[in-house]
């Protein structure tokens, strides 16, 4: 694709990686993405915010084959989707000064082994002149890294947000216009990438709210020509606290635990309680990452293998523990066969929680009654627990 007009000055550069399945060997992309870059060109200095995926180095190339001279090359953030290409760029315009952050400076020193004297540092608020336009950098620590700054170019009313705001979403739309696809898109990528630094995000966010922008231009996914859209989601998933949300992420071998979420599930919405079903084996784990966003309850279904629990509810409580979701009960159930120590492992797996963890319900063999009566026991108590609440 070509370079695109966002306004006289401003462009968007980059490349749309449709067929990408797999982020950090980890995160699922099943509508691929796109790594944004952006040219500023002022009266008298032109600026690239952000390069690409060094896969796609090519792409971006092409695009500043008519662009004769760059002065600055801003790194946001010096992870490789966003940085890859700056030896590159580096390349055809030698002159050209890498600004970073301090901690962004050595990070790409180290990342890409970039010249030191390459480089310009800039503090928090600190600006530079392009002439008739402004680039001004906020230091915005934690979304997702420690280094991480932002843009804002005042004379255009624009936020160059990096990764903050972003959505793995490859699409020919330069802005978001399917605001619900764009959105529901952003909040995969928030619980994958951000949750965990949900305080970092709060503070973070008020410096974007005392700021006049028009758009938000993130490094994935559309630019936001209507910043409310992304700024008052993602001042939900981080401020809106829990909602009236289960998750029951289980895993079964030969269907006792699977019979005993079913039955769980089906007691919860008996009595008013939303539930997100997964069976592990088969989840796309960035659906369960956004269902951890809302849920006030996790509760994990794990058969016993070799006296621990299944290697796929280890996965589930790893990642739930790693992206820290602000779920206030938690527990486990499942079945074992003749020995078991699957609750306790799991329940280690999880400090960073700060759960209320509930009395597990786990049987040896298939359930019995006395078993369905245990899950009826927990059904109450997770509804009344959101009761008390006020979420149901
Ligand atoms: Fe899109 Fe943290 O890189």
């Amino acid at each position: 694709m070509k370079a695109r007009r966002i306004s006289d000055r401003v462009s968007w550069l980059g490349a749309v990686d449709w067929n990408r399945r797999l982020f950090d060997s980890l995160i699922p992309l099943p509508d691929g993405t796109s790594y944004n870059a952006y040219l500023v060109r002022g009266s008298e200095k032109t600026a690239v915010l952000d390069t690409v995926d060094p896969a796609m180095t090519d792409v971006l190339m092409a695009q500043l084959a008519d662009v004769p001279k760059v002065d600055y090359l801003v790194a946001h953030h010096a992870e490789q989707d966003h940085s890859g290409s700056i030896p590159a760029v580096l390349e055809k315009y030698p002159d050209a000064r890498v600004v970073a952050t301090p901690k962004g400076k050595d990070m790409l020193i180290d990342l890409l082994l970039i010249p030191g004297e390459k480089f310009i540092t800039v503090a928090d608020g600190e600006t530079l002149s392009l002439g008739d336009r402004t680039l001004r950098f906020i230091h915005a620590p934690w979304v997702h890294w420690p280094e991480t700054m932002v843009t804002h170019v005042p004379e255009e009313r624009i936020l160059f947000s990096c990764d903050f705001f972003g959505s793995h979403i490859a699409t020919t739309d330069l802005y978001a216009t399917d605001e619900g696809r764009v959105v529901e898109a952003a909040k995969r990528y928030f619980a994958e990438i951000m949750m965990p630094f949900r305080a970092a995000i709060a503070k973070n966010l008020e410096k974007v709210r005392a700021l006049d922008i028009a758009a938000i231009a993130p490094s994935h996914g559309p630019v936001y020509g209507r910043p409310a859209l992304i700024v008052d989601a993602y001042d939900e998933w981080v401020s809106g606290g829990p909602k009236n949300v289960a998750v029951v992420a289980y895993v079964s071998m030969h269907g006792s635990t699977e019979k005993m979420a079913t039955f769980l599930v089906g007691a919860l919405a008996e009595r008013g309680v939303r539930v997100e079903q997964f069976s592990l084996p088969v989840t796309d784990i960035g659906k369960l990452a956004m269902a951890l966003v809302d849920a006030a309850t996790l509760v994990l279904g794990t058969p016993t293998v070799l006296v621990g629990p299944h290697p796929a509810a280890v996965y589930a409580a790893y990642l739930a523990n790693a992206i820290r979701p602000q779920v206030k009960f938690a527990t486990v159930i499942g079945s074992y066969g003749w020995g078991t120590k699957a609750v306790e492992t799991i329940a280690g797996m999880i400090p960073n929680l700060k759960a209320e963890i509930l009395p597990p319900v786990y049987c040896k063999g298939h359930p019995r009654e006395a078993d369905f009566a245990a899950l009826t026991v927990l059904a109450d108590t997770i509804a009344a627990k959101h009761r008390e609440l006020g979420l149901l």
